[in-house]
């Protein structure tokens, strides 16, 4: 009786041994199986990228991964940050009217414009001391520039205002002139279509130094000028080189943007554009 209640006992645990072997076995298996289809791949992606990121939208995932497939070289900031600006489909796709009229933050990009009567409050005329004719900015804009190129005057510089508020009629006037002249796409490199036109928020200012053409104004000693203090007065370079996929224009030298100084002086300090400072700090 005791020697059956042992060879019981013995069959019981190899049996149970067995069992085990082949659970941990089967286990180990699927932990080394491979991605094999697209949609494990997009798993694996998916929890490769930061969702930590404090601008990170869940309903943007199957865009951030895509755009991660096609930019394996970009961080995950830049891949989060890009699909928030719309930057994974073209220009002029998927537009959205701006929710920050009247806001010193405002973005006007190729993703954002302004409605058609769009005329921002306090817009008010710059002195004659620092533009080449009329011209309007915003009240706080026009106070910031007016600081700006005094400050440039008593150290022997000349900066003046050769175009700052459009109306919308008036950017529509520009913009059909250069696709006559040079056709949509290459007008699309260098002016903004109606409504998407910065110019329109009252807060840019394109400037010269009254002797070089503008086109030619990163040649000027003004330049180097407004390189080191621009952001001090709350300005920063719109449109920067090697920039052009993030902004959708060829570099400006001459085309500022009042932001305020102390969002200038970050922009200015982490080398960003205006539309990643906004998809990163303000619109998260
Ligand atoms: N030149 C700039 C992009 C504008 O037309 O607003
Ligand atoms: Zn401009």
């Amino acid at each position: 009786m005791k020697k059956i209640f042992w060879y019981v006992l013995l069959i019981f645990i190899v049996v149970v041994t067995l069992t085990l072997v082949v659970i941990i076995s089967k286990k180990t298996d699927i932990k080394q199986e491979k991605p094999q289809d697209e949609k494990q791949e997009k798993l694996k992606l998916l929890n490769n990228i930061d969702k930590k990121i404090d601008y990170f939208h869940y309903t943007y995932l199957d865009r951030y991964i895509a755009y991660k497939q096609k930019n394996s070289l970009l961080s995950d900031m830049d891949i989060v940050t890009r699909v928030n600006l719309g930057l994974d489909q073209p220009f002029y796709q998927n537009t959205r009217q701006s929710n920050q009229l009247n806001k010193t933050t405002i973005l006007v990009n190729k993703y954002i414009y302004l409605p058609e009567d769009y005329v921002p409050n306090n817009l008010t005329t710059i002195s004659s001391d620092f533009s080449s004719s009329t011209r309007q900015l915003v009240y706080e804009a026009k106070e910031a520039f007016e600081k700006m190129a005094s400050a440039a005057k008593e150290q022997g510089y000349t900066i003046r205002a050769i175009s700052a508020y459009r109306s919308y009629e008036y950017q529509k006037g520009l913009y059909d002139n250069y696709v006559q002249k040079d056709g949509v796409e290459l007008a699309d490199t260098y002016s903004a279509r109606p409504g998407f036109s910065e110019h329109q928020t009252g807060l840019v200012v394109d400037i010269d130094n009254g002797t070089v053409d503008y086109n030619n104004f990163e040649s000027t000693e003004e330049f180097k000028w407004m390189d080191e203090n621009a952001q001090n007065y709350g300005f920063i370079l719109r449109y920067p080189k090697d920039k052009e996929c993030i902004t959708g224009y060829n570099y400006e030298s001459w085309h500022y943007r009042y932001v305020g100084k102390e969002i200038a002086t970050f922009i200015k300090n982490n080398n960003l554009t205006y539309d990643e400072y906004y998809a990163r700090y303000i619109d998260k």
